[in-house]
């Protein structure tokens, strides 16, 4: 983009123009897929300096790749970030974080309401390694302060939190995180941009998985860190280059960058699907409950009216059945609802054209002991929905045939 000025230009610009170059041997539009491993040099000191970053360049594609280039600049312009780093998936970015920035005898204080997996990172793998984990309730600042220590590296939380959907307050965290010199990192996965910026909000750190709204097509495995320039290169050359090994592959690269280019459109449709969608859920008689951030009900709605933009508040959705209809249990009733869903497919993964509907306490949430689930307030009855880009009418019609059918 020569002559074009992306500084003042609004996101929708941004997610296609960022970091596009001129294919310089003939001119293609699209980013071209460097589908290759290794680079050439024309000599051996070209090629050390390239491997010594003494010179700009690839050597590698496990350390870097031009597709992975381009895509990693309009992330880090979209994000309002120095810098980032695409991963092999969205734990891999989380993983890769964590290598680069904890050592043995440190202690993480992090969102009791996280992604299965994550909580899987934080509660398993990380005591391998001698680093200690405190699961706290980030919607109360009192409690993340209370659990800080002097050896407390980093704090850790969702934006909006899966499943539960609640909603964390990052400026605030921000405050807590400096006042005692921690890294915060914030997984900003169900609220991407244009809904939320969490660098602007203080993060030094954010972390997304790819595979949700960024590429948004139920195609690719991804994930991204995007922050400072020097956490960046700790989170590219000490962590995912040299220790985990886990770099986006080009051609999924590739695919995102080509996702992007829509991304502002459908994550807005996707949040106008979802608020229509929780309202009318949260008129059915047979729902005990809707999780919803759009909704004037939701314990944070003020907050997150405050903290995301243009009254966007997520794709994601999550209710509990009545117990008792027609004599079943809420996780009964919850089983017979999906099973007889039509357009809705039963799926992990959100963020897809498609909707998707899934029961987090035997899926996404199955590794979680019970009574992790219990303290998050994951109870059998959950049932976690991604509102796809359908027309809005036929989500609302495919339950309302299921409910008929409970
Ligand atoms: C909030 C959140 N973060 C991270 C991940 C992990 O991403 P991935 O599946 O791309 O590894 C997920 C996956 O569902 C998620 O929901």
């Amino acid at each position: 983009m020569e002559g074009f000025d992306l500084a003042g230009a609004g996101f929708d610009t941004a997610f296609i123009h960022a970091g596009q170059r001129r294919d310089s041997d003939w001119g293609a539009l699209a980013t071209p897929i460097y589908q290759t491993s290794t680079f050439c040099y024309d000599t051996v000191e070209e090629g050390q300096k390239k491997i010594m970053r003494e010179i700009p360049g690839c050597y590698y594609s496990r350390s870097g790749n031009p597709t992975n280039f381009v895509l990693e600049e309009k992330i880090a312009a979209v994000e309002g970030a120095e810098a980032a780093v695409s991963t092999a998936s969205g734990l891999g970015a989380i993983g890769c974080v964590m290598v680069a920035f904890l050592r043995t005898g440190d202690h993480v204080v992090c969102g009791r309401c996280v992604y299965g997996g994550t909580n899987h990172i934080m509660g398993t793998n990380l005591a391998q390694f001698g680093i200690d984990v405190t699961f706290v309730d980030t919607t109360k600042p009192e409690e993340v302060e209370a659990a800080v220590r002097p050896n407390t590296r980093m704090l850790y939380f969702e934006t909006v939190a899966n499943p539960l959907m609640t909603v964390t307050d990052v400026a605030a965290m921000s405050k807590i995180a400096r006042a005692h010199g921690l890294k915060m990192v914030v997984d900003s996965t169900f609220t991407p941009p244009p809904i939320l910026f969490a660098l602007e909000l203080g993060a030094d750190i954010v972390v997304h998985s790819l595979t949700k709204y960024y590429n948004g097509h139920g195609d690719v495995i991804g994930g991204v860190a995007a922050g400072s320039k020097a956490d960046m290169d700790k989170v590219r050359n000490g962590a995912m280059t040299r220790f985990c090994g886990t770099p986006l592959a080009p051609f999924n690269a590739y695919l995102v960058i080509r996702s992007m280019k829509t991304m502002g459109m459908r994550v807005r449709r996707h949040c106008a699907n979802a608020m229509e969608t929780a309202r009318y859920l949260e008129s059915s008689p047979y729902i005990a409950r809707v999780y919803y951030a759009g909704l004037p009900s939701h314990p944070q709605h003020e907050l997150a009216k405050r903290q995301m933009r243009e009254e966007l508040y997520t794709g994601m959705i999550a209710f509990e059945l009545k117990e008792g209809i027609h004599g079943r249990s809420a996780y009964d009733a919850g089983a017979a609802l999906l099973n007889s869903l039509r357009l809705a497919q039963i799926a992990v993964s959100l963020g897809d054209p498609d909707t998707l509907v899934e029961h987090p306490a035997s899926m996404t949430h199955a590794r979680v002991s019970r009574e992790d689930k219990e303290k998050a307030g994951i109870s059998d009855g959950l049932i976690r929905l991604s509102v796809g880009l359908e027309d809005v009418k036929d989500i609302i019609q495919d339950f309302e045939q299921a409910f008929a059918a409970l």
